[in-house]
């Protein structure tokens, strides 16, 4: 799929599916915009229209649902999404300067996707382990005690 693009002929052709099965469930909306997340890695804003016509809703409806939803995305996200906390006790141990690393080694700000659809950068207010801190988590891998050594050891086992 061309992410930049969007969603092709075929991408809303699976989409139409999607809805097809699950427009006829009782509270179909949530379930069904996490369905094509999971597909898609986003939610495409073409899918929006066609998603509001088979349940009988505006489009802005859909939309405004989706948009209050943290975790559900209309643009297209890395492969990998790396999270800088910057939670207090990891604010105080370093981890702006972590977050400010991290932005240099992927060369994005928050909220950003690099230019390989790699990486996706956010940053969390606390991820539960502030013992540690300070902490980044890579897709579901959490890293420790971060510091500039393991900023730059975290993405060269890409480049190997
Ligand atoms: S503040 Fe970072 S893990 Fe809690």
């Amino acid at each position: 799929m061309d992410k930049v693009k969007g969603a092709t002929e075929a991408d809303l052709a699976r989409i139409s599916e999607i809805v097809a099965e699950y427009s006829h469930q009782k509270w179909p909306l949530i379930p069904l915009v996490q369905k094509i997340q999971t597909e898609f890695g986003y939610i495409p804003p073409q899918s929006i229209p066609i998603i509001a016509e088979a349940l009988g809703l505006f489009t802005s409806q859909v939309q405004g649902v989706i948009s209050f939803y943290e975790q559900l995305y209309t643009e297209p996200r890395g492969k990998r999404i790396v999270r800088v906390c910057r939670g207090t006790a990891c604010h105080v141990r370093g981890g702006k300067t972590i977050l400010k690393l991290v932005k240099q080694r992927l060369g994005i700000e928050e909220g950003q996707t690099t230019p390989d659809w790699e990486y996706t950068l956010e940053t969390v207010a606390c991820i539960g382990v502030c013992a540690l801190a300070p902490n980044a988590v890579v897709g579901n891998q959490v890293y420790s005690h971060m510091n500039p050594k393991k900023v730059e050891q975290l993405f060269k086992k890409d480049e190997e």
